[in-house]
């Protein structure tokens, strides 16, 4: 058995989930759930990324701490997750207790070193970013990541040596290509890294909302130094389970927050002496409409509607089928709903419809010699999904569904009868089955509600994809999806 440690960024809790939070999440479930049909031990982590000045500012907008504050919007992320059918295994929140212990003593470790030193910060910081900002990266004066005001600031503060790092980094990426991930974008690592690596300021004095930096309790710990410990603390520091599941498999992340995952992190820990995890795989990012989704636009979309609207299997289909992971890619309802007739209603609900149909007018033994799966390439789609090529990967799953649609309409079976009907109808059903296990990771209530008119009682697991020469009758139930105007 192999282990899998897969984990989502820990989001901030200044406002509910929108759909950028969704997909990130959305697509570790599936590889999540790939691997646990595979039979892989899984550990899957998200959670929330509580602290800093961005945070206390929402409080003081709402009149409230930060506390209740953030277990307010905490709430609205847990019962997203339980909308969209997330199965994380654990749910890490910056301000447990367990997160404070672990972040402690990983200083400890980094200042042990001899990394850490005591210096002045004066430069630009953005809060919305919750990012240091030297002058040379400004852009027209503002944030050169998102376009917002910077402000001037000048303290006090304890510095990681993080510019001693850039040949153990380079060292990294070399014997690990697939660390930066997907390969596309590792050239703006590597671009960004030549142009030097400067020590990082990893203590604030003037924001409270913070876990206190262990040396010296006047600081808290800069939130995005602190933050990424979480994938961690959720293990806990010498716990079986980190002895089990650390260095995680795949940091799952946006590709504007690749850097703090592929620079910053690594070097924390090969500081603090702890494994480097496998990959850290940057995704590309969702316009609305065609244009880029903000706030003051008025334009986010909330995943919880969608599901609402559409189902949440339909949204979670749309969401890995509509753009390759690790490319942008443009969300409208339009879009939704054609795939929604196309591919979910017409193609695959129509043809565990009709199958279903004919068995319902047959009542011999539904047995027969497999042919149907000639046409069906498990490794390939496993491969696929194992390297994130999700988007390949129902890209042959569909292949196949048209091959088994095509399937019916060469075999004719309303015109058969006896034998020669049974054996069509078992590579049916039986196509049908697979499928039911294929969609599992992506589409897991419509996988159950196939494999309950399938009369299929076993769990999903991907050793179950060979076709059998004999199917159970199945039991009419309701069409799987619906069709939109
Ligand atoms: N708290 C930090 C992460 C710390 S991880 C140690 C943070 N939080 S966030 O709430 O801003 O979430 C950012 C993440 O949300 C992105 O990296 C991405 O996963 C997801 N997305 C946010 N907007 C997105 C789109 N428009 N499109 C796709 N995903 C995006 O950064």
């Amino acid at each position: 058995m192999q282990k899998f440690y897969i984990t989502t960024p820990i989001y901030y809790v200044n406002d509910k989930p929108h759909i950028g939070h969704a997909y990130t999440t959305v697509a570790a479930d599936v590889l999540a759930r790939w691997h646990r049909i595979r039979g892989d031990s899984v550990f899957f982590l998200t959670g929330t990324d509580e602290h800093g000045e961005k945070i206390s500012e929402a409080a003081r907008k709402n009149s409230t701490t930060p506390k209740e504050f953030v277990d307010g919007v905490v709430k609205k992320y847990i019962e997203t997750w339980e909308t969209l059918q997330i199965s994380n295994d654990d749910f890490i929140r910056t301000s447990q207790d367990r997160h404070e212990k672990a972040v402690a003593e990983f200083i400890k470790r980094m200042d042990k070193s001899g990394d850490i030193y005591k210096g002045e910060y004066e430069g630009w910081y953005c809060t919305p970013d919750e990012t240091f900002v030297t002058e040379t990266q400004l852009k027209d004066g503002k944030c050169p990541f998102c376009g917002r005001e910077v402000r001037r600031i000048k303290e006090e503060s304890y510095f990681f040596r993080l510019s001693g790092y850039r040949d153990k980094l380079l060292e990294l990426y070399r014997s690990n290509p697939s660390f930066l991930s997907p390969d596309f974008r590792s050239e703006e690592i590597l671009n960004r890294l030549n142009s030097g690596l400067k020590d990082l300021s990893i203590t604030r004095t003037a924001v409270s909302w913070g876990i206190p930096f262990p040396l010296d309790t006047k600081h808290t710990i800069y939130v995005w130094v602190e933050a990424l410990i979480n994938y961690i603390s959720a293990l806990g520091i010498g716990t079986e389970k980190f002895s089990e599941f650390w260095p995680a498999d795949i940091h799952l992340v946006g590709k504007e927050i690749n850097w703090f995952h592929s620079v910053i992190w690594p070097a924390m820990l090969i500081s603090a002496g702890f494994d480097i995890p496998d990959m850290v795989f940057a995704h590309g990012w969702w316009t609305i409409d065609g244009t880029k989704m903000s706030k003051s636009l008025g334009n986010t979309v909330d995943p919880v509607e969608m599901s609402r609207k559409y189902s949440s299997d339909a949204f979670r289909y749309f969401l890995l089928r509509e753009m390759p992971l690790g490319q942008d890619g443009d969300f409208s309802e339009r879009a939704m709903k054609a795939r929604i007739n196309s591919e979910l209603a017409s193609e695959m609900g129509n043809l565990l419809y009709r199958t279903i149909s004919i068995a319902e007018k047959y009542d011999g033994k539904i047995s027969g010699q497999p042919e149907l799966d000639k046409s069906l390439n498990i490794q390939e789609i496993d491969r696929k999904v194992c390297s994130l090529d999700t988007f390949g990967a129902l890209e042959e799953i569909w292949r196949f569904v048209k091959e088994a649609n095509r399937y019916v309409n060469q075999k004719e079976p309303w015109h058969l009868e006896g034998e020669a009907l049974g054996e069509v109808l078992c590579n049916l059903l039986e196509a049908c089955r697979v499928i039911s296990i294929l969609i599992y990771p992506f589409m897991p209530s419509t996988s159950m509600k196939m494999a309950e008119q399938l009369s299929c009682t076993e769990k999903p697991e991907l050793k179950n994809c060979s076709f059998r020469r004999e199917a159970p009758r199945p039991k009419k139930g309701g069409l799987l999806f619906k069709k939109y105007e």
